[in-house]
């Protein structure tokens, strides 16, 4: 089929890849001709991995190409999928609909041709109703356009894999024929036996909001629950696998730490909850206001707990930030937990000298004023405490012993729970971690009164 990518940031310029790998004739479209050139010589302009190849060997095969041109875009698409990027607004909860907007206001006079929009961007319900009166205004006389919404399920780190063996692929539609071109689109991975869910757009739009709603609710009620541990010397990480051993609960978005961030799921439970009040039943949705609370609370722990173990004060203190990304295998450090913290702590005085594997530029991009060090060494370097804030697998590696050398405090704050306490308590280290004690004093070290739970001692909330 001749398809259309409208978008061509992280979700777009990963679904042309990969629907020009299912055979399909892809043309990629954006405003930032920039991007457009990059993609067109195969080069992806951000981090994921497995992007790279899928991209080199489309656009080698000419059935990806990039164009700023709409018009070309309009004529050549039976299918046009909207990619834009829909972010929180500036001035409130909801969700910034004016990319979305614009495209279809541009797109919509152009089509001559009978086609289908299909909306792949996270927005609120409601949306494909409104498009769809929209684009029947715009499209010219006689033209048979339809609008679908498509949502996009793609986890960054994972996304060529989620969009080319999916776990479900759900499609909102309005006819028949909508059904039948996107099962066209899809044949390859509806022969592979993945689920297909082809129901009304209003339900379609829901499913992408309630699943992350979902996900921040299960990150925030274990992350509750590490508080509840640092109170009583339990230990999170044993009640996550003991929970997760119920196969109803499941042990997959459990872990407890920082909490979320990246440019999803914040964005989408608050922009849910704004549109639950306009529907009039925000009381159904309270509850979101308070995973987001949860989660912002795990940010202020942190420093907390970092700021107790460099003695009470960050001023004059070196602090090594390990992370700047809202997760590994990505350099998006949008609401990044890492990175909160990194500026909360540098705000109060500590000298920040901060690494990521990939993020590096997008940080300093956004926070100049840290410090920024090409190697874990060169971070730890003097440090008075180490701060672990993304669990990427290089730091796993970390050798405790050698890196002791460095840092001869041995102060480390493991804010993922990503770590081996044991090695590197046994290199000398103090680790301390959310929702996981501290290990029992040895004998005649300390009295019984100084043996509070680790983080007791820590302001929370
Ligand atoms: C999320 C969803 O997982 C995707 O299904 C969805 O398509 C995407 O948003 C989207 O709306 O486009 P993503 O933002 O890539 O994907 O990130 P996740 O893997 O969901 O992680 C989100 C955050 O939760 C990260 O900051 C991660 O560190 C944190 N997290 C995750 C935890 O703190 N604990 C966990 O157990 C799991």
């Amino acid at each position: 089929m001749r398809l259309t990518v409208i978008g061509t940031g992280y979700l777009g310029a990963v679904h042309a890849a990969c629907m020009a790998d299912i055979g399909h004739e892809v043309l990629g479209v954006d405003i930032d001709a920039e991007k457009i050139a990059a993609l067109a010589e195969g080069r992806v302009p951000f981090f994921e991995p497995g992007l790279q190849e899928v991209l080199g060997r489309t656009v080698g095969s000419g059935r990806l190409r990039f164009t700023t041109s709409l018009e070309e875009a309009a004529d050549f698409g039976e299918v046009h999928f909207v990619c834009v990027n829909t972010p929180q607004r500036r001035d409130s909860p909801a969700c910034d609909l004016r990319a979305v907007d614009a495209v279809i206001d541009a797109l919509a006079p152009r089509l001559s041709r009978a086609c289908l929009i299909v909306g792949k961007s996270t927005v609120p319900a409601g949306t494909t109703a409104r498009l769809t009166a929209r684009v029947q205004e715009l499209v010219p006389p006689g033209s048979d356009v339809e609008v679908a919404w498509n949502p996009e399920f793609l986890r960054e780190g994972f996304a060529v894999q989620d969009t080319l063996r999916p776990e479900r692929l759900v499609a909102g539609v309005l006819s028949g024929r909508a059904d039948q071109a996107l099962r066209e689109v899809y044949a390859p991975m509806l022969r592979a036996g993945v689920p297909y869910i082809s129901t009304d757009p209003a339900t379609a739009e829901l499913v992408k909001v309630a699943a992350n709603s979902f996900l921040a609710t299960k990150i925030s009620f274990i992350n509750a629950m590490a508080e509840v541990c640092d109170a009583t010397g339990a230990d999170v990480t044993t009640l996550a696998d003991a929970l997760g051993h119920d196969t109803r609960i499941g042990r997959r978005f459990l872990s407890a730490g920082l909490g979320f961030g990246g440019g999803c799921l914040p964005k989408d439970i608050r922009a849910f909850t704004a549109r639950a009040d306009e529907l009039g039943v925000g009381d159904a949705v309270l509850f979101l206001r308070e995973i987001d609370e949860i989660n912002t609370r795990q940010r202020r722990r942190t420093v907390d707990i970092a700021r107790d173990m460099v003695g009470g004060e960050f001023t004059g203190r070196r602090i090594a930030v390990l992370g700047a990304t809202f997760k590994p295998d990505s350099d998006d450090v949008r609401d990044s937990p890492a990175l909160a913290v990194a500026a909360a702590i540098h705000r109060e005085g500590a000298e920040v000298r901060l690494h990521d594997p990939e993020g590096t530029d997008n940080a300093r991009a956004v926070l100049p004023v840290l410090g920024y060090a090409a190697d874990v060494t060169k971070a730890c370097e003097g440090a008075d405490l180490v701060l672990h804030l993304t669990e990427w697998s290089d730091y796993r590696r970390i050798d405790p012993a050698a890196l002791a050398a460095v840092a001869p405090a041995r102060r480390i704050l493991d804010a993922r729970n990503a770590l081996d306490p044991a090695s590197w308590r046994a290199a000398g280290w103090t680790l301390r971690a959310l929702g996981r004690p501290l290990p029992p004093p040895l004998p005649n070290q300390q009295s019984a009164a100084d043996h509070v739970p680790a983080v007791c001692s820590a302001e929370v909330g």
